[in-house]
Order: structure tokens, then C-alpha cells, then sequence
């Protein structure tokens, strides 16, 4: 199992000037690899891709790059389903294809954040092939839950767990003298068997990887289901969540697969390796916890760098759910010492351009896609998505961008069933729509073939005909597009240092307006249905141009004012 950790023999490119603390308030761009960019023409996107089209990004203004998984995998899970942790797919490209992203991007200033999946690997992977083939209580089992069955012939689940994905959690597996044998736990797809971070096996593995790709320059990683790695002892039976449901479920739910007090010490582990590389390589977690107060625990001092805002990025369009939000995510993170994040898209929920389209929105909060034939209002979505990215830009902390949301895209829902690919769909018999639609690759170029995504035309999902009037060379062109709005507002966040500011609220007439004032910049949201009263000299920016005509701000826009010193503003 041994990794060999040798720096790079023509060692990385020097990262962007060493800049401690960098992470606090930077912008990180979400990069999905298959659907970025597609150097070969194959159809599914690679590194060479993302290597060539750096310089987009670094002109956007974002400071960092994070890039989900590239690893040699099965695709059983989007490649959240490792087969090989220091390797790169053939699919995406080599080793050499990694370095060069690496070097461009610190070329272009930019910092690379890679996503580790510690909580389960590929059943493909050569640490559970071994466990296959080893007895049971033997040291290979013990690197993942192996556990007899219930019942007079062990023929059930050793608990009741259930899979995000749908079925039991646990899969029998037949033994090598052909018996029907022990369970193993996945709390993902079957073919995603889960570590037990109680062997000092996994851990010292993963000391090594993380190891490996420091020295090949990388800036951190993005954690996946960091809140799963460690189950309580025993894996007690869960009776479910409080609704009846059996599922795993999330948030707000004791659950003894979640947010074990264990866990902690893994980041303080790694927190500790990754400071013998300098001080600026860090840590993100993907940890869905609530209340916010336990998500925090991730950002201890002595843990991880940032953690994820799912209450964030699930709040609706609401003025006061969004004020709480805002409120509650400054305060418990800010409580241990550590930046908010902030984040409106990722590439497992719906966008938000689509979300905010929704006629009633009660009708799917957020979640696992919408139907084609869900009620929206597509004008109203593109509207609420930049008046809601331009309140996100103004607020002090960490923004999380996903590919394709400075172009405004929406989710493509009317993907044939036959070509969908998410575990979320396939597993449930296409009850659950998936993620598929967030997943569509991107447009570069109205008029190229797969609109620039590579020179072939293919592509692994179908891009939709109407998509040329968001590929990047339309709207660079055209001062009022959504580039041009988050470039603007991320150069502008950037020059007036709001992202490192503070929030203070001040009073709006009307209970569905948000105000604040974070540093020279006055920031006014309307989530109301009708024009408010914004008065002030100069208006830095518009979420939509007009927005602010005849002191009146139109609905569902926001506009970032010169703050007044110090004068006319009423804590609010
Ligand atoms: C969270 C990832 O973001 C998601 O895409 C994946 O399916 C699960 N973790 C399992 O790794």
C-alpha cells in the first residue's frame, strides 16, 4: 500500500505569492471535469481542457480553482468512487496533464483545491478487492465495515441503515468459497464501500495520499462527506428520522453515521500534515450538518480552513429566512474564529437560476433535479439568480462559484432517461430525477461545435439547442450579460476588500428588503414583488441594468451603493 511521495522532478511551479490566510475571503471556482472543457474530443472532459482554458478563470477573477474528482474510477458515482487515490483517469488525462493545470493556474495566480473522498472508495479498489478476498476478522476487512447478518442464515442487513442512493446500506458479498458471506457498508452505491477510520491502515493511507499530491503542488482539498468517515461504536440501528422516514437523512437528525465526536481528530491530523507543506495548503469540508453550530466544529482552529454553507445554499428566496441565515452563518463560524463560506450552486443541486425559477416554491425546495414538467418561470430564475449572486459577492467570507453560473446557465431538465447517469436516478428506477442536469457540459462558443466544449461536437450528456445565447464569447461581448455582472462584482468585491469586511445591517422600510453596509459599500436586495425606495449618490453596481431608476430599486434585484460615511443609515 506504500505511496511514493517524491516531489514532482521538475518540482510544481511556485504557487501564487505565499500569502497566509488567502482562503478567508477568496472566491473558489468549482470546477466538474467532465463537463468543463474536453481537450481530445472524446466527449467527456479532461485535464488538458481545463489546462487550456486557465486563463478564462483568472480573467473572471476567481482566486482558486477546485476541481472534483479526476482519479481512475468506474464512474459509478461521477468519480466520487476512487479506484486509484494518486493516479489520474485516462479518461481525464495523466499525471503530467495535472502538473500542467497545476502550473498554469499558479501562473495565473490562481490556487488548485482537489477533492478527497475519504469516507468510501471504488469496490474496484485494491484495498477492497484484497478485503474480498480475505476472511472474515482478518486486517483486510477490518479497513472497512465487514459485519455477519442478522437472521438464522445471516440472509439480513446487520442493521438498518439505508444508502443516499436508495436500498440498504449493506451489501452481502460471496464469499471466495463461494458462500454467501459477511455484509459490507455503503452508504453511498454499493460499488462505494465505506473506510473504517478506525483502522490505522486507512489512516496512515491517507496520510499518504494527502502527501502525495502536496508535493505535487497542490493548494488543499475539498473534503467529501467529511462528517461520515466515523460511525458510532457498535453501528447501532437507527430508527429513522424523526418524520418515519428510514433514510440516513440529514440535517438536524442524530444519526449514528454522521458528526461523530471521533471525527475531529482525523482534521486535526491532516490539519497538522498539511502545515509541515506551509502555511497556506488548507482544508474544506463537505460536512452537511445542522445547525450551523456543529457545521463550525469543522473550522476549529486547530481543524479545517472552511466548511461548506448548506443552510446558505438551501435558503430560499426569502428576505428574512436569507437575514437569518446570513446572521446565524456569521456567528457560528465566526464563534471558532473561522470565515463564512457562501455558496448559491454546486454540482449536486438543481441551479440556481432554475430554482429560483420555480412558480411555487414549495413545490421542490432544492434537491435531487426537477421534472421537465415542473411550473417555471425562466425570466423571474435568471432575474432572482443575479440580484441573489450580486447579495452573495458583497458578503465578508469564502464564495464557492460552480462551473457555469457566471453564465447564468439553467438546468437542462429534459434529458432522455437513457442517457442519465446519476446513481440517484439509476437506483431508484428514475423516481429520483438526479443530478444529471447541473452536470451538462458548459459553452464556451455560440457557434463552435458543442459549443466550444471541445472540436468534435460530442458530448457525454446532450447540450441543449437554445444554449448559444449563453456560451462565454456571447455574453464577454455584451456589457449587460451575467459575465459581465459576476466580473464586475468579483473585481469589485476584490478592490474594495469586502469579502475580508464586515456586515452591518441597517434599516429598510419594508420587511422584505435587505440592507447592509460592509465597508464603503451599501448592499440593497428586493425580495419584494414591487419597486423600494434606494437612495444614495452612486451605484457601484446592478444585479440587472436599470435596476435602480428614479430612487427606486426594481423587484428581485439587489444594487451595491457608495456607502454614505457614516451618516444617514440606521442600524437595522
Ligand atoms: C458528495 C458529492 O458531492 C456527491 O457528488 C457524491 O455523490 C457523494 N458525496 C458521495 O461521494
Amino acid at each position: 500500500m506504500a505511496i511514493d511521495v517524491a516531489p514532482r522532478a521538475d518540482g510544481p511551479a511556485d504557487t501564487p505569492v505565499p500569502q497566509r490566510d488567502w482562503w478567508r475571503d477568496a472566491v473558489v471556482y468549482q470546477v466538474y471535469p467532465r463537463s468543463f472543457a474536453d481537450g481530445d474530443g472524446d466527449g467527456t472532459g479532461d485535464l488538458m481542457g481545463i489546462g487550456d482554458r486557465l486563463p478564462a478563470l483568472a480573467e473572471l477573477g476567481v482566486d482558486a480553482v477546485w476541481l472534483s474528482p479526476f482519479y481512475p474510477s468506474p464512474q459509478r458515482d461521477g468519480g466520487y468512487d476512487v479506484s486509484d487515490y494518486c493516479d489520474v483517469d485516462p479518461a481525464f488525462g495523466t499525471l503530467a496533464d495535472l502538473d500542467r493545470v497545476v502550473d498554469v493556474a499558479h501562473a495565473h495566480g490562481l490556487r488548485v483545491i482537489i477533492d478527497l473522498v475519504p469516507n468510501h472508495c471504488s469496490s474496484d479498489h485494491p484495498m477492497f478487492r484484497a478485503a474480498l478476498a480475505a476472511p472474515p476478522d482478518s486486517r483486510e476487512r477490518a479497513r472497512f465495515h465487514f459485519r455477519d447478518g442478522r437472521g438464522e442464515h445471516g440472509e439480513l442487513p446487520p442493521n438498518d441503515w439505508q444508502s443516499h442512493f436508495g436500498g440498504s446500506a449493506w451489501t452481502r458479498v460471496t464469499e471466495p468459497d463461494g458462500r454467501p458471506g459477511q455484509w459490507y457498508l455503503h452508504l453511498f452505491d454499493p460499488t462505494q464501500p465505506d473506510f473504517n477510520w478506525d483502522s490505522e491502515d486507512v489512516l496512515t493511507f491517507f496520510d499518504e495520499v494527502l502527501d502525495f499530491w502536496l508535493a505535487r503542488g497542490v493548494d488543499g482539498f475539498r473534503v467529501d462527506v467529511a462528517h461520515a468517515l466515523v460511525k458510532a461504536p457498535g453501528l447501532p440501528d437507527w430508527g429513522g428520522r424523526a418524520d418515519g422516514a428510514s433514510s440516513p437523512g440529514f440535517p438536524g437528525h442524530e444519526a449514528p453515521m454522521f458528526d461523530q465526536p471521533g471525527v475531529h481528530a482525523v482534521y486535526e491530523r491532516w490539519r497538522e500534515r498539511l502545515e509541515r507543506w506551509g502555511p497556506d495548503r488548507i482544508l474544506c469540508a463537505e460536512a452537511n450538518v445542522a445547525p450551523l453550530e456543529r457545521a463550525a466544529k469543522w473550522v476549529r482552529p486547530r481543524e479545517m480552513h472552511q466548511a461548506f454553507n448548506f443552510a446558505y445554499l438551501h435558503a430560499p428566496w426569502d428576505a428574512v429566512a436569507l437575514r437569518r441565515v446570513i446572521d446565524e452563518s456569521l456567528a457560528a463560524f465566526g464563534g471558532v474564529g473561522a470565515p463564512s463560506t457562501w455558496v448559491l450552486s454546486n454540482h449536486d443541486v438543481v441551479r440556481h437560476a432554475t430554482r429560483f425559477a420555480l412558480v411555487d416554491a414549495a413545490h421542490v425546495a432544492h434537491g435531487h433535479g426537477f421534472r421537465a414538467d415542473t411550473p417555471l418561470d425562466p425570466e423571474r430564475g435568471e432575474r432572482r439568480a443575479r440580484a441573489a449572486t450580486a447579495l452573495m459577492l458583497a458578503l465578508p467570507g469564502a464564495v464557492y462559484l460552480y462551473q457555469g453560473e457566471e453564465l447564468g446557465l439553467p438546468e437542462v431538465l429534459d434529458i432522455p432517461d437513457d442517457q442519465r447517469h446519476d446513481p440517484y436516478f439509476l437506483r431508484s428506477g428514475g423516481a429520483v430525477v438526479g443530478r444529471d442536469g447541473c452536470r451538462v457540459p458548459i459553452p464556451w462558443e455560440a457557434h463552435a461545435p458543442a459549443y466550444g466544449f471541445n472540436g468534435s461536437g460530442s458530448s457525454w450528456l446532450p447540450q441543449p439547442a437554445q444554449w448559444a445565447r449563453y456560451a462565454r464569447d456571447v455574453q464577454g461581448a455584451e456589457p449587460t450579460s451575467t459575465l459581465a455582472l459576476y466580473t464586475h462584482a468579483l473585481a469589485t468585491r476584490k478592490v474594495l476588500g469586502l469579502g475580508a469586511g464586515s456586515l452591518r445591517w441597517v434599516r429598510a422600510d419594508e420587511p422584505a428588503v435587505l440592507a447592509f453596509v460592509n465597508g464603503e459599500v451599501l448592499v440593497v436586495a428586493n425580495l419584494s414583488d414591487h419597486p423600494v425606495p434606494a437612495e444614495a449618490d452612486e451605484i457601484v453596481l446592478e444585479s440587472v441594468p436599470g435596476a435602480v431608476s428614479d430612487g427606486l430599486l426594481a423587484p428581485d434585484a439587489t444594487a451595491w451603493f457608495r456607502a454614505p460615511a457614516g451618516t444617514g443609515l440606521t442600524e437595522g
